[in-house]
């Protein structure tokens, strides 16, 4: 039996459905806003499909959430339609000021919270507006899927793409996925169009061993990650012919690898987010893909054309365009190097952070690149590179006045009722900056002078949630 709340989910698709149709049928133009992560791309890619299908001409932003001022801007760009996905719901004021008041029509296709109006001109579809959590049951991609899916059945081929919008978001848990995720991975499977296995979940599955172990930040291989040399000794220590690829490992070898990789990581793989980094679940489009079918590795690539400010490279491929794929790849491996950086840097720095009663909180130094600094976050934390016992902040200077803050949490403790989102929000907005976010991801801009006055805020908005007394001792440091 399909739980209440996800059948009001695919009710409320069919209507925003319903109204997407309407733009389908005519000659409207379409203005399409999305965030700029794994997630978003890989929604937009989905919507775009739907469009081109229906060949409705359109425009695509990649963006992280707009300000106010550029969606006044927007308003005075003739469009018939603005779609805002994986964002808008946080900027309802200024959608329902700047564009439903000036009579054009939105649809906001988002899993943020956030309370929505009724307005003839609106629709939309948020988890949140049907008892589900946007962090956890459904990403912008199984947003988007669901809606186009109800447009014409033969878009059903697109299922696969509304999981790596979830695995990019880290909608995939211990448990596996929950809500309208696990309703789509099934249904995924049953069709055929994703198979899955259980091994080692790094990406570049068809490279040598070796150079895949030294290409991993997720998670980061401590005395591995870019140390070819070592992981060439690992393999040779196995008796693995130095050419043979993770794809091509019996079971068992796969298994005794990974016992050996985390017998290299002493006290990191006690870490139990290390070990469910490294191995479980593998996902697999079996249909012909632009790129690599591995999900994860897919996450991979969206993430770092997203990050590194080439979108559209990584949407070009979501839509089918092989001539990408270089560029893509190259872009890629730039990310991973950068990311490297970034965790070598977290991992040489740990007492450069600090422990308040509710977070750890560290200001980075510029090689941690402000786009990167979220999920630079998210690895260390799943690396098993900082403790995961309480949230954890990171700040960076953007200019010579402003600070990029992002946060992050794990499942469990969003389970125990920290809400980083909510607490960056109001502490933001306290210093005269602004932010938001889900309870476990968030990220503001804060003016840089307030930053001490922003710390004392966060950690009392944090305190204020239903959280347990997170424990008296701090794990960060020597
Ligand atoms: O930049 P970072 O990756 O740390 O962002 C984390 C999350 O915070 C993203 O999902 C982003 O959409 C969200 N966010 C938001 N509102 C803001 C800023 C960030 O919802 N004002």
């Amino acid at each position: 039996m399909i739980p209440a709340e996800i059948r009001k989910f695919y009710r409320m698709a069919e209507e925003a459905a319903a109204f997407f149709k309407a733009h389908l049928m005519g000659r409207s133009r379409v203005r399409i806003i999305t965030h700029v992560d794994a997630d978003g791309i890989a929604a937009a890619g989905v919507l775009a499909r739907c469009l081109h299908a229906y060949d409705v001409p359109f425009h695509i932003r990649f963006t992280s959430p707009l300000k106010p001022a550029e969606i006044m801007e927007l308003g005075n760009e003739g469009y018939d339609l603005f779609i805002f996905v994986d964002q808008g719901s946080g900027q309802i004021s200024a959608i329902e000021k700047f564009l439903l008041e000036k009579g054009c029509d939105v649809l906001i296709l988002d899993h943020h919270p956030s309370e929505l109006p009724k307005h003839r001109n609106l629709s939309y579809l948020n988890p949140h507006a049907c008892g589900l959590n946007g962090a956890k049951d459904v990403s912008a991609a199984g947003v988007v899927y669901s809606l186009v899916e109800r447009v014409d059945a033969s878009f059903t081929r697109l299922i696969g793409h509304a999981i790596t919008g979830a695995i990019g978001d880290r909608q995939e848990f211990y448990s596996g996925f929950a809500g309208v995720n696990e309703t789509l991975l099934k249904r995924a499977i049953d069709l055929g169009l994703l198979c899955t296995r259980t091994g080692l979940k790094l990406i570049g599955r068809w490279l040598p061993i070796a150079e895949c172990l030294a290409m991993s930040i997720r998670p980061y291989l401590h005395g591995l990650s870019y140390e070819l040399g070592a992981c060439r000794s690992l393999i040779e220590e196995l008796k693995i012919p130095p050419e043979t690829t993770l794809e091509e490992l019996d079971e068992t070898s796969e298994e005794k690898l990974r016992d050996a990789i985390i017998a290299r990581m002493g006290a990191t793989a006690a870490c139990e987010s290390f070990r469910r980094t490294l191995w479980g679940t593998i996902y697999r489009m079996t249909r012909e893909v632009v790129g690599p079918p591995n999900v994860h590795e897919q996450v991979a690539v969206l993430d770092a054309c997203g990050k590194l400010g080439k979108p559209q490279v990584g949407f070009a491929l979501t839509v089918g365009d092989r001539t990408m794929l270089p560029e893509a790849m190259e872009t890629l491996r730039t990310y991973q190097e950068k990311m490297r950086e970034a965790l070598s840097w977290f991992a040489a720095n740990l007492t450069s952070f600090k422990t308040t009663q509710q977070m750890h909180y560290v200001l980075t130094s510029e090689k941690v690149d402000e786009s990167l600094l979220g999920e630079a976050l998210a690895l260390a934390m799943e690396s098993g590179i900082v403790p995961t016992d309480r949230p954890v902040i990171g700040m960076v200077e953007v200019d010579a006045t402003e600070l990029k803050v992002s946060a992050r949490a794990t499942p469990d403790l969003a389970m125990r009722g920290v809400n980083v989102g909510q607490a960056i929000a109001k502490a933001a907005k306290t210093v005269g900056g602004e932010g938001g976010g889900h309870d476990v991801s968030a990220a503001a801009r804060i003016p840089r002078d307030r930053v001490k006055e922003f710390i004392t805020k966060l950690d009392q908005s944090l305190a204020e949630g239903d959280v347990d007394e997170p424990s008296a001792a701090s794990t960060i440091g020597v």
